[in-house]
């Protein structure tokens, strides 16, 4: 259809004063086109950026559980901002921030973290735990085998690579993506939602830093008699 040049012109000139918003059949403010970095809403920013490796509802995905209020009191928010902005280098946890080549501007990952914190974490439930230090730290002198035989063994196997009650902690291609923080933040917190206990729960008694250090420093060492573990950019070769 043919619309005379004066038709048109009314249109468009009523269209720019009343804004596109009022017109019937147009979707409401809800509906309308968000730009990426304009999306505050908790459920799109997790549901796009994080469940995929983290869980749906922060559980159960390939990578650690968010949803754990013990982990949350462990890494703290702060930190967790900085690792959501930056990444993990040497690993596949992605760096969001705009400033480190990511998706998500400064205000998207405060609005993220803190809505983490708001769901998941629980600091009445955590108070008082005492929680062993964050950082990796120095690696242990005394080999481990003593601690991993008394605290992980029963479920992984007395040489790591899987038992009846849990997989292997030793296999290569797993050692190679992962790095030391997040074997030492494993053995600490745990992975409750697959049944791997906190560090005051894998033995008859809790584990001393020591100890937690010992285990650590045993799987590592099991990672670096693999040369492909060894390429540059791999983490254990010392950035981690
Ligand atoms: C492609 C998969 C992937 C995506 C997507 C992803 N992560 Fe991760 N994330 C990982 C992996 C793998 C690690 C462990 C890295 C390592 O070995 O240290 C990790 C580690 C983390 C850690 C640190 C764990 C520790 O040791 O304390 C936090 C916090 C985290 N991710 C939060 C997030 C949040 C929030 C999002 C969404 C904005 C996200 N991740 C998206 C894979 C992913
Ligand atoms: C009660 C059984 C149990 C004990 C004790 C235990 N684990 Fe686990 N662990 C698990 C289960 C279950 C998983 C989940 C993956 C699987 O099934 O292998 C797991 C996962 C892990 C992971 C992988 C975490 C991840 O998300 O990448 C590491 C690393 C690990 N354990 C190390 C240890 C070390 C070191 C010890 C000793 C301090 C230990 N575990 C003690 C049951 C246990």
């Amino acid at each position: 259809m043919k619309l005379p040049v004066p038709v048109v012109i009314t249109v468009l000139a009523v269209l720019w004063a009343t804004g596109c918003d009022r017109l019937p059949g147009k979707p409401d403010a809800a509906g309308r086109y968000q730009r990426p970095t304009e999306i505050m809403d908790f459920t799109i920013l997790y549901g796009q950026n994080c469940s995929g490796c983290h869980g749906a509802q922060g559980r159960l995905g390939p990578s650690r559980p968010l949803a754990d209020p013990l982990y949350l009191a462990y890494v703290g928010s702060e930190r967790m901002r900085q690792i959501v902005a930056h990444g993990v280098p040497g690993t596949s946890m992605p760096a969001f921030a705009e400033s480190s080549g990511g998706t998500l501007t400064e205000e998207q990952i405060a609005a993220l973290v803190r809505e983490i914190y708001e769901r998941w974490g629980d600091a009445a439930r955590v108070k008082g735990a005492l929680l062993p230090s964050y950082e990796v730290g120095a690696t242990s002198t005394a080999g481990g085998d003593a601690a991993f035989a008394a605290f992980c063994a029963d479920c992984h196997g007395t040489d790591g690579s899987g038992g009846e009650k849990a997989g292997s902690v030793v296999d290569p291609d797993y050692l190679a993506l992962v790095s030391d923080q997040m074997l030492r933040t494993s053995v600490v917190v745990g992975r409750t939602d697959l049944g791997m206990p906190d560090w005051r729960e894998a033995g008859d008694r809790p584990m001393t830093p020591q100890e937690i250090t010992d285990v650590v420093t045993w799987m590592t060492a099991r990672r670096k008699a693999f040369p492909e573990a060894q390429l540059p950019g791999a983490p254990g070769n010392g950035r981690n």
